[in-house]
């Protein structure tokens, strides 16, 4: 059973996931740390994460592997628990341009469908419901106004004690939005059959709660 939950940064994807794996018992899948995975890799190994055949090289000899505790997510790349490096501004930043690489997503989709294939899990990302988990039974794809959505993630920058200006903050969603939906490969966009919810004036429990209803009245 997969529930998959997309849509651009800032949305509140990743509050509503976890929140919505803990009411079902569900397992909670950050796909994004995958990306920020191999993001990481490349700036430790000085690779421009820009530079696609030397990122594409470095996969043959990378092992990401990914431990799930209690609700908690792990990620381990080559053996190093890496999990507190990810969301530092510039493995966020990296993360978006390697995404774009084909090479890398063709990777990660059997590292994706393998951990799906765990059980149940509440899958979050952007292109989960459209390519990693086309036939997952649930769809989700949040949207949310820009101002909104600026907002959440710098007072989430500022409580990681990573906050910069409101303006950074601005610059840099817009920069990942705009690479996140205009790439080639599997861009941002809701599957046909996704369910659309804007959380612009929503809590995360409102809408979780959403979420709970159509799940419970359909299964
Ligand atoms: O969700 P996130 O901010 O942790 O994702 C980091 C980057 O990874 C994001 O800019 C786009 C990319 N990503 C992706 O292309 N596909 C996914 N399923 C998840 C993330």
């Amino acid at each position: 059973m997969i529930i998959a939950i997309d849509g651009p940064a800032g949305v509140g994807k990743s509050t509503v996931a976890k929140l919505l794996a803990a009411r079902l018992g569900y397992l909670y899948l950050d796909t994004g740390a995958l990306y920020r995975a191999i993001a990481w890799k490349a700036l430790q190994s000085r690779t421009r994460p820009t530079d696609h055949e030397q990122v594409t090289t470095l996969l043959p000899t990378t092992s990401i592997h990914m431990q799930f505790h209690h609700g908690a997510m792990q990620v381990l790349v080559d053996g190093i628990d890496v999990t507190g490096e990810l969301r530092a501004p510039e493995v966020t930043a990296a993360a978006s341009v390697v995404s774009a690489i084909p090479a890398v997503r063709e990777w990660l989709l059997p590292i994706q469908r393998q951990i799906g294939r765990k059980g149940s899990v509440v899958a979050e990302g952007r292109d989960i419901g459209t390519k990693v988990f086309p036939e997952a039974p649930f769809k989700f794809f949040l949207e949310a106004d820009a101002d909104v959505r600026v907002a959440r993630r710098h007072r989430e920058l500022v409580v990681a004690g990573r906050g910069g200006t409101v303006e950074t903050t601005f610059r840099d969603l817009s920069d990942r939005d705009q690479r996140d939906r205009t790439r080639s490969v599997a861009p941002l966009v809701p599957a046909g059959d996704a369910r659309l919810i804007d959380t612009s004036a929503l809590s995360p429990d409102q809408v979780v709660e959403q979420m709970m209803a159509v799940v419970s009245i359909e299964s």
